[in-house]
Order: structure tokens, then sequence, then C-alpha cells
């Protein structure tokens, strides 16, 4: 089950924070810290948990870049990680469906000025190659972007371009 996350599951995402990533590895104090933020910087920043059996595996962070009222909303997948028991068994995929079905939705409620589409991006290092594959999947216009940020380490971003349906109201006869 993916669902957003709530306060109560800062324990658990603390825990798959230290056991996927390599920037808070200070002590555990500070990817708690990190978590926190996240999630007290809702809506725009949006973190959602992935269950398994009733216990958090996974979480994935969306962040609405621009502001809330572009024409043209760009919504970035900013970090995933699942504990690495529950790695290469497609549950990444799963929690990448439908947090971006369920943030999709949550710009489609709040943005009166969207055009046509949304921009969805995801830069991953080019040596995850899981990464990338996984990504892949869903973000299927493929690399329209690089970057050197963190050290020599180059990234790539890919990017999925998601439809908008604009409703217009009938007219009345
Ligand atoms: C990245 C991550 C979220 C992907 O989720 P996942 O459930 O493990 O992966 P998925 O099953 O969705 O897809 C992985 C794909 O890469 C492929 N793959 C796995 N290991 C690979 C490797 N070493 N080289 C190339 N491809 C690989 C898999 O075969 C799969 O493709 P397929 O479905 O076509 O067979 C997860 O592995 C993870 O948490 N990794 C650690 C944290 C991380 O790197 N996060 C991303 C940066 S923010």
């Amino acid at each position: 089950m993916v669902r957003l996350a709530e306060i109560e599951d800062l324990p658990a995402l603390t825990e798959i924070n230290l056991a996927c990533f390599s920037g808070n590895q200070g002590g555990p104090d500070s990817a708690k810290q990190w978590m926190e933020c996240r999630l007290n910087s809702f809506p725009l920043y949006q973190v959602f948990v992935l269950e398994v059996s009733g216990t958090v595996v996974g979480y994935i962070g969306w962040e609405i870049h621009g502001g809330f009222q572009r024409p043209l909303p760009v919504v970035e997948l900013e970090q995933i990680g699942l504990m690495p028991s529950f790695q290469d068994k497609g549950l990444g995929s799963v929690l990448q469906n439908e947090s971006m079905a369920t943030i999709a939705r949550w710009v489609g409620d709040n943005n009166k000025r969207i055009e046509a589409q949304i921009n969805f991006t995801v830069w991953a290092y080019s040596g995850n190659l899981r990464a990338i594959n996984s990504y892949m999947k869903i973000f299927a216009d493929g690399v329209v972007g690089m970057r050197t940020q963190y050290g020599g380490r180059s990234e790539v971003m890919l990017r999925h371009q998601l439809p908008y349906i604009v409703s217009v109201p009938r007219e009345e006869h």
C-alpha cells in the first residue's frame, strides 16, 4: 500500500534514509532532522511511504518547482529509497506509479492554470543503473539533461510529460 507519510512514520523514514543514502551518515539525528524537514514542507514537498504487511519499507519524495500555479507544472522525484531487502522486487515502480498518480491529482485539484500537461522529472547518477532502469519505465521521454553537482559524479535528468485533460463545462441550451 502506498500512502502519504505522516509524522508517526519519522522513525521508519529515518531508518530508510540511513540505509539508502550517504548524505546523513554523520548520525541518526541528522537523518531524522532531514526527514522531519521534508514532512513539514507539505505541500511543496510530498512524501509517500510504501507499506508491506503493515511495515513501512520505502519512501519517495516529490517536490513541486517554481510555484503552485504554473501553466506547465514541474514536479521532481527528489528521492526514493527502499530497505535493502525490499529492493529488486519491482516495488520501486509501484511506489513511483501510485504516488505520481496521487500528486498529479493534487496538482490538478490545486492549480487552476494548467494548460496541457504536468512535467515530471528525476535526476539520477549516471552510474546508478538500477535506479535509471527503474525510472525509465515511467520517465519514458528518456534523458533530457545532464549536470555534475556532487563532486565529479555526473547525473542525468529523465522526464515524463503527463498529459492533463482540462474539463470544459458543457454549454447550457
Ligand atoms: C532505486 C530503487 C528505488 C529501485 O527500486 P527497485 O524496486 O529496486 O527496482 P525496480 O524493480 O523498480 O527496477 C529496477 C530495474 O533495474 C534493473 N537492475 C537491477 N540491478 C541492476 C544493475 N546492477 N544494473 C542495471 N540494471 C539493474 C532491474 O532488472 C529492473 O529492471 P526490469 O524491471 O526491467 O528488470 C531501489 O533499488 C533503491 O532503493 N535503491 C537504493 C537507493 C537509491 O539508489 N535510490 C535512487 C536515488 S534517489
